[in-house]
This record gives C-alpha cells, structure tokens and sequence, in this order.
C-alpha cells in the first residue's frame, strides 16, 4: 500500500513536470535564453539595405518596433497586403502578421512558411487556434501562444482575408538540405540557429538543424534569403522510405504538394514540420481534420520525425 502511495505521489509530480517523450524534438525549437538574446544585433539608427529593394531601413523599422508596420522590402513581389497583415492592430493586441511571417510568406522555422498554401486549410488553422484546439505541446513556445492569442483576436472577415491573401502567393525560396555527419556548433537566438562564434564542428546526432544561409540578411528579415537545413547522412532516404510505408502521399498529394485542404509539407521547414507532428502525437493539436494524423503520428521515434522532415523539405516545392 505504502510502496503503491508512493509510486501515485511519484506520477503527479512527473506530470507536473510534463517530462518530455522520446520523441521530442528539441532542435525544432531553438528555445531562446535571456544570455543569447542580450547579444542579439539592436537599432542603433544605422539604416541597411537589401540587393534589389529601394529601401533604407534600421533594425527597428526592420521588426516593426512600436507598433510601426515592418519592413516591406520588396513591396513589386507580392499583392497589397490587407491592414492586418501589413500593419496588424495595436488595439487588439495584434502584431503585423509581416512582422513574422514575411509580406511574402515565407516566414522563419521559429514561425510557419504559409504562402501558397490551401485557404481553407489556413481559415481552419486560425480557427482552430482561436477555439482551443490548436496550440504547442511546448510551453516555452512563446512565439506559438502568441500566435494563439492573435487568432483569438480576430474577426471572422480577417480570417477569410488572412487565408485568401496567404493562399495567393507563390512559393518562395526552396531549402537546401545537406546531409552531414557534424554540423557547426549552434546557439539560439530569436528562436533561429546560428553558427557559434567559436566555428566549432560537433556531431550532428539525432537532428537537423536549420540555419540562415545568410545570417546578416536573415536578421533583416529578407524575404529572399534561404535557409539551409543539416540533416543525418541517409535522412533523406529513410524518410523517403517511411513516407511511402505510411503513405503520407495518399493525403497529402502527390510530391507531398497538398490535396484540397490537405496542406503541402514538401518544400517546407523541417523544424516547423518536427513541432506540428509532435503536437498532433501529444494532442495539442487536436482540431477534426487532425485526427487523420494520429494514426500516422502514433508509433513515430525522434529518429522518424528527423528522417520524414528532412526528406519533406527536400522535396521541391509545386510550381
Ligand atoms: C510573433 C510572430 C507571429 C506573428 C506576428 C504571426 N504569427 Fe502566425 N505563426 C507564428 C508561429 C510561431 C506559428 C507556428 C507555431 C508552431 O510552431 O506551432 C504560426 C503559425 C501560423 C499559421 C499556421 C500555419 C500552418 O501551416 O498550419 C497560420 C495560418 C498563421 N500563423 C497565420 C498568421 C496570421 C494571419 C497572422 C497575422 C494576423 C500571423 N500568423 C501573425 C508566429 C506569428
Ligand atoms: C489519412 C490522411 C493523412 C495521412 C496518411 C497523412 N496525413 Fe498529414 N495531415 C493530414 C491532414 C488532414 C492534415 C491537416 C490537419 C489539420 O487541419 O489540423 C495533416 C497535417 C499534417 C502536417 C501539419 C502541416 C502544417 O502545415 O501544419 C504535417 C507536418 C503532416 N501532416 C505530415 C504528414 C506526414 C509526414 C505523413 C506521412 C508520414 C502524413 N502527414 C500522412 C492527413 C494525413
């Protein structure tokens, strides 16, 4: 009886603690520390500017500091963009969705690349975050909860205006995925991987990592600019293997390009796609259409979702 009190009073302060599974995939968040953020680039009036844009922004303007809509660098690439995403509502509490996903929605792997995916897919996610049914098994995701909060806040017109202008706009920048043994050392910083300045090589384990392939742009928020994602020798191959046992395609479409409101996957962050399937193997993501995925997600090790995300985004993305 005493041993049994004891193994209960055991497992309550486990779930407290909520103990991550095996299947975590911790180098999908590059978890800011306050010590890494203290370093990060900050305005100091300085005006930059980008190959091919006629713009002259600090770091700021950049973010979009006090309210200020973001950095439009390449205004010609993209159709105007509704209030919301260019400017967001201070009022409401809703930061510019520019600011983060980009004007041209290619976004970060902190964030979510959403140009060119299905609107009635988009339309669902933001309901599905304003209803409960949607958020990151991963509490210190600040940047998710405030994603949430966004979602809550807006109406349903901006809802079906977010999705109609994020679903016109064409894919952009394709990730180049280079398998390797060793990778450079990291640290984190605004939820990004960036090489540590000691130059270090380390073994790559169990991850892939995703960097700027140009860190100075990347902080200015180019849109054009690329990310590069490491991945384990033979990721590639073993997640193509596993996509076609699981049959990822008989949903997702052929070349993994989204069916219907079935979204694309190919093409896309492997970080952001390692986060989404361990909220749908947690349940925090938990929407209708998500159920389709818990028998997909059920079984999957860390291993797995290092395999199927690197082999995901070194798919091209459709035309
Ligand atoms: C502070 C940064 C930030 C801003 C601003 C922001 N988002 Fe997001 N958004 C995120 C993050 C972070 C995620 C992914 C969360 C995760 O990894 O689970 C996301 C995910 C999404 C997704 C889900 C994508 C998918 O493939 O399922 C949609 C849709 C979206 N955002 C739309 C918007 C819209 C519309 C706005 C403006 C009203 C906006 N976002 C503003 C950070 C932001
Ligand atoms: C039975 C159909 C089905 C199969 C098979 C399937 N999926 Fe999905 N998947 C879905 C649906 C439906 C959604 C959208 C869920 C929602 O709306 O929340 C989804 C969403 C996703 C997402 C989230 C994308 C985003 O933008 O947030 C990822 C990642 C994903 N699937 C990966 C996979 C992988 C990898 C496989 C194969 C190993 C797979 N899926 C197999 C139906 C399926």
């Amino acid at each position: 009886m005493k041993k049994l009190v004891l193994l209960l009073i055991a497992t309550l302060a486990l779930g407290g603690a909520a103990a991550p599974s095996s299947s975590y995939p911790d180098w999908a968040y590059g978890v800011p520390t306050p010590e890494n953020e203290a370093t990060a680039p900050h305005d100091d009036g300085t005006a930059f500017s980008l190959p091919g844009s006629n713009g002259h922004f600090t770091r700021g303007q950049v973010s979009g500091a006090g309210h200020t809509p973001p950095a439009d660098w390449y205004p010609g690439d993209h159709p105007v963009m509704p209030p919301l995403m260019a400017a967001g509502d201070a009022a409401r509490g809703i930061s510019a969705c520019a600011g983060c996903h980009y004007p041209n929605g290619k976004g970060r792997p902190q964030n979510a690349n959403i140009a060119g995916l299905n609107a009635n897919y988009l339309a669902r996610q933001l309901h599905d975050m304003k209803t409960g049914l949607r958020r990151s098994a991963e509490p210190r995701k600040h940047n998710a909860q405030q994603m949430v909060d966004f979602a809550k806040a807006m109406t349903e017109t901006e809802i079906v205006q977010a999705a109609a202008y994020y679903a016109s706009l064409p894919h952009t920048v394709p990730i180049k995925v280079i398998e390797s043994a060793t990778v450079p050392k990291m640290r984190s910083q605004e939820g990004m991987w960036l090489p540590h300045e000691s130059g270090v090589q380390e073994p790559i384990g169990n991850r892939v990592i995703e960097t700027p392939a140009n860190v100075e742009r990347e902080q200015l928020r180019d849109p054009h600019a690329g990310f590069i994602a490491y991945a384990p020798k033979g990721a590639v191959a073993k997640g193509r293997k596993l996509a076609a046992t699981l049959d990822c395609a008989s949903c997702h479409g052929e070349g993994l390009h989204g069916m219907d409101s079935i979204p694309a996957i190919a093409g896309r962050s492997p970080s952001y796609l390692a986060r989404q399937l361990y909220d749908f193997q947690q349940g925090t993501r938990h929407g209708e259409m998500a159920a389709a995925m818990q028998p997909v997600v059920a079984r999957l090790t860390g291993a797995d979702i290092v395999n199927l995300t690197a082999y995901a985004a070194s798919l091209p993305m459709r035309k």
